[in-house]
């Protein structure tokens, strides 16, 4: 959420900073600004509202020069998008400017004192108000941007990823991080880049610092790069290797990255299972598991946490878990239940599913559950972010990264690692029996190339979509394994399309949304031939006999729904607890064919955010 991007170095940092932010900018997309030092001295600032090419449109040819430079694409929360809250702000003086992502929760309080001694706020953010601050703290003191950014830190309440630059310090970055990510890359060449996250710093370099929480680094030309806490105490870098390709962030010849990501699921989901499954021996390696096995065996409850297509997978899993673990499970909006007075035991396992590793509320409430006493497991895609690194073991998707902001391979990669992680609990815990346990390896270990079989399909999909395009609303019935794919389905056309649609556990639909039918009603059953076909035929029939226009999500060889739907886009066979991975597929074409159609932004569909940093 926000995307922050900088850098110091030798060269202009104009088209850095700016390709930095076309990296960034599905992290929010309102409005976007730069600011440099430019070689006289002086501090050039551009911001607009909208996106990073509209800002670029009314910089014009002449382009800053200066060797350091910070942007910030926004994605708003106090005050809208317009020309004066985009990023960055300057300090009274116009001495300093900022960009900051996070929410200053004590930032009305501070506003106002400043305004009591004389300072002129023009915007309605909560960020203007760091700058001033900054700025009033070196002109009261005789601190240095390192020490009054540190001092004036220590007054803020909040969540912050902070870069400052200085006028009269024109070598040098000064950046902080609390509960707000931030990464810092070091090149080659004695420069320096902060950013969000990695996709803007790895084309420049593979070597990064990622910052902590109550961390200030000063990152300069001449004193290199220093760490010191808000409280002072010096840390010592932690360099680390980025293990990121360019080529993954880039679009590679398809017209969103959706669309490629999609694309790439066979190859995501192999490389989630990829040293995990031991078809030879018929077992699972999962060292996070076993490494703490008492607790997963012992565990009287799983509690799941996540949120959007996160929670989504973790519904998924309850199916998963209780089919075979054998044990209760609940799942839980990380929001809902950060704000709740939730009874954890000391004996739950708590695991929290998170794409980014960096979603605010999904961070709190690990935080909440570990001070409870709860072992915690993560389930992330993005390595060294947040989460993992509070969580007490994880497993990494290892689905690479994802830029579309609508998830379709961090969700198929997350329910392939939940899927192993039940699987594997329930062998150890002796509920399934090696034959069986044994094929639904096999099968599982084949699932990509059966993706890729549904993947086929896409230009039938497409004729499909022709036909919904113009639908107001759509509804999405699945039972058992498929409900929360009927959840996930309706989403990622909401997202993307702005359609209203909902999912629904097909049998419930008797009990309110059957109302909603009528002859244009969209109506997308996920209907596979598992244990509940035939109850969910029995809900076609249902739907049939209202109107609705009707499309059968089915598998290969189906007659019944195909008797009774308008079109059927069918998937092929496998194990019930497999089919979730097969079944959202279509889903996800359709809802990108129907937004293209209706000539939607796939990739930045308006008012999301990919990374929700804020809660
Ligand atoms: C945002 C994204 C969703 C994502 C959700 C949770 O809403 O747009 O695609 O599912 O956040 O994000 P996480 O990174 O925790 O999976």
């Amino acid at each position: 959420m926000c995307g922050i991007v900088a850098y110091v170095g030798l060269n202009p940092a104009f088209p850095i900073v700016i390709d930095g932010l076309k990296r960034l900018e599905y992290r929010g997309y309102d409005s976007a600004g730069i600011a440099t030092i430019e070689p006289e001295g002086d501090l050039v600032v551009s911001k607009k509202k909208g996106k990073v090419a509209d800002l670029e449109s009314h910089i014009g040819s002449s382009l800053p020069v200066g060797s350091v430079g910070i942007g910030h694409t926004r994605w708003a929360t106090h005050g809208p998008p317009n020309d004066t809250n985009a990023h960055p702000h300057r300090g009274a003086s116009e001495r300093i400017a900022i960009i900051h992502n996070g929410i200053i929760e004590n930032f009305a309080a501070i506003k106002e004192s400043l305004k009591c001694r004389g300072h002129n706020l023009l915007s309605d953010t909560d960020s203007e108000v760091l700058a001033h601050l900054i700025e009033e703290v070196m002109d009261a003191s005789s601190l240095d941007l390192f020490d009054a950014v540190r001092a004036a830190l220590s007054q803020v309440v909040g969540a912050y990823a902070l870069v400052v630059i200085d006028k009269d310090n024109p070598g040098r970055l000064i950046a902080a991080r609390k509960s707000s990510p931030l990464v810092i890359g070091i090149g080659a060449d004695g420069s320096y880049y902060v950013a969000s996250d990695a996709t803007p710093i790895v084309g420049h370099t593979k070597n990064v610092v990622y910052l902590e929480d109550e961390e200030v680094a000063s990152l300069d030309l001449e004193e290199g790069l220093r760490i010191r806490t808000i409280s002072n105490d010096i840390i010592t870098p932690e360099v680390h290797a980025l293990e990121m390709e360019l080529e993954s962030i880039e679009k590679g010849g398809y017209e969103h990255f959706m669309l490629k990501e999609i694309f790439e699921q066979p190859q995501s989901i192999r490389d989630s299972i990829r040293g995990r499954i031991n078809l030879q021996h018929g077992e699972i390696k999962m060292q996070g598991i076993d490494d703490h096995w008492d607790r997963w065996e012992n565990a009287s409850r799983i509690l799941i946490l996540g949120c959007g297509t996160s929670w989504h997978a973790g519904l998924v899993a309850e199916y998963l878990f209780e089919e075979f673990a054998r044990i209760p499970v609940e799942v839980e909006y990380a929001s809902e239940f950060r704000y709740r007075n939730p009874i954890i035991r000391p004996d739950d396992v708590v695991i929290a599913i998170s794409q980014s590793g960096e979603t605010a509320d999904t961070l709190a409430a690990i935080k909440t559950a570990k001070s409870i006493g709860a072992h915690v497991f993560g389930v992330c895609n993005v390595v060294g972010s947040s989460i993992p690194r509070e969580t007490d073991s994880g497993a990494y998707t290892h689905a690479g990264p994802e830029i579309g902001v609508a998830s379709t391979k961090a969700f198929t990669s997350q329910v392939a690692v939940l899927t192993m992680m039940a699987l594997h609990v329930g062998h150890r815990k002796g509920n399934i029996p090696q034959d069986r346990f044994s094929r639904l390896l096999a099968e599982l270990n084949n699932i990509p190339e059966l993706v890729e079989k549904v993947l086929g399909q896409a230009s039938r999909i497409d004729v499909i979509a022709e036909q919904f395009a113009n639908a107001e609303n759509a509804l999405y019935l699945g039972r058992g394994f498929q409900f929360p794919i009927a959840l996930e389905g309706a989403l990622k056309l909401k997202e993307i399309s702005y359609i209203h649609a909902e999912g629904y556990p097909a049998a419930e639909m008797k009990h309110g949304p059957i109302a909603l039918i009528d002859d244009d009603m969209p109506v997308i059953f996920i209907a596979p031939m598992d244990d509940v076909y035939e109850k969910v035929v029995s809900n076609v029939q249902e739907v049939k006999a209202r109107g609705g226009r009707l499309l059968g999500v089915v598998t290969e060889g189906d007659k019944d729904v195909a008797a009774l739907a308008d079109h059927v886009i069918e998937i092929p066979r496998c194990d019930d607890a497999l089919a979730p991975l097969l079944s959202v597929v279509p889903l996800q074409l359709l809802s990108y064919r129907m937004a293209v159609l209706r000539e939607c932004n796939v990739d930045q569909p308006r008012n999301l955010a990919k990374s929700v940093t804020v809660e």
